[in-house]
């Protein structure tokens, strides 16, 4: 069940290139949250609130990564320690908890949701393997934010491995997959799972205006009819999609 809550901005760090990590105080939200799910955040009186992965949980702390594309991920962006600000969530479902040692790939800010399933991951004795692309090395979220066991690529190859996060998902051995980033990854990576034929849970990323299932403005077409991003996922297995 979601809670809307008063939150107070804990921190706010700078951590790559137009991206900020913002540690909010929300006891309920992170006592209850599970990876995959988000939340909206407020961005002022003018704008809607806007949706952001947890991207991990600490006590009663959750950690948002937001990368600023325009207006009100500026706004929120810029919240500075102890203002307030209105948080809904957790919302949407999550990736399963059932997957024996799933390989965790991130593109771009969709690495945010994989921190905090390498996270819970690591809570319950297993060891993830997790893939980072970005398009270069300016844009790398900084290490004290992303854990010890990641092999980073970028598309130009400013930092570690050169290409996309899908070429080095082919460097691995075939396990079951949850990603996050844009779609052409997505894309690729289902070939993959299809040709390894392994399961693959992708969190999917709409435009949102309520984020609870009411207006409709998340839907989207797959293989069985129409889905709200917000409510029936934001996860979705991948035969669903592609
Ligand atoms: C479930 C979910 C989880 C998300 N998690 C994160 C996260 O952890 N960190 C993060 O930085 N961002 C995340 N996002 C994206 C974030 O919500 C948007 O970047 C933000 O709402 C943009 O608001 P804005 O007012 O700054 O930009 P706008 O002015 O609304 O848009 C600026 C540009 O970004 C594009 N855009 C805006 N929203 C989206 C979207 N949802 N999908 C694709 N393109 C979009 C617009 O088409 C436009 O080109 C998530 C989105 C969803 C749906
Ligand atoms: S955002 Fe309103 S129904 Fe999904």
């Amino acid at each position: 069940m979601p809670f809307e809550i008063e939150s107070t901005v804990l921190d706010n760090r700078y951590v790559a290139k137009e991206t900020f990590g913002i540690y909010f105080y929300a006891p309920q939200i992170a006592h209850t949250a599970i990876p995959g799910q988000f939340v909206m955040v407020s961005a002022g009186e003018k704008f809607l609130r806007r949706p952001f992965s947890i991207a991990s949980v600490s006590g009663s702390k959750i950690f948002l990564l937001v990368r600023v594309v325009g207006e009100g991920s500026a706004i929120i962006s810029s919240l500075r320690r102890n203002e307030r600000v209105r948080i809904l969530g957790p919302l949407g479902n999550g990736f399963p908890n059932d997957v024996k040692s799933p390989l965790l790939i991130g593109g771009g800010i969709g690495i945010a949701p994989m921190i905090f399933a390498a996270q819970h991951l690591k809570s319950i004795g297993k060891n993830p393997k997790m893939i980072y692309g970005e398009q270069n090395s300016d844009k790398i979220i900084s290490e004290d934010f992303l854990p010890d066991e990641i092999e980073i690529s970028t598309d130009n190859g400013s930092f570690g491995f050169r290409g996309t996060a899908a070429d080095l998902l082919l460097q691995q051995n075939p396990a079951p997959i949850f990603a996050c980033g844009p779609e052409p990854m997505l894309k690729g990576i289902a070939k993959i799972a299809a040709q390894w034929n392994v399961p693959a849970w992708f969190s999917l990323e709409a435009r949102m205006a309520c984020g609870f299932g009411v207006c409709q403005g998340c839907v989207i077409k797959t293989k069985q009819g129409y889905k709200r991003v917000c409510t029936d996922g934001p996860v979705f297995q991948t035969e669903i999609i592609y």
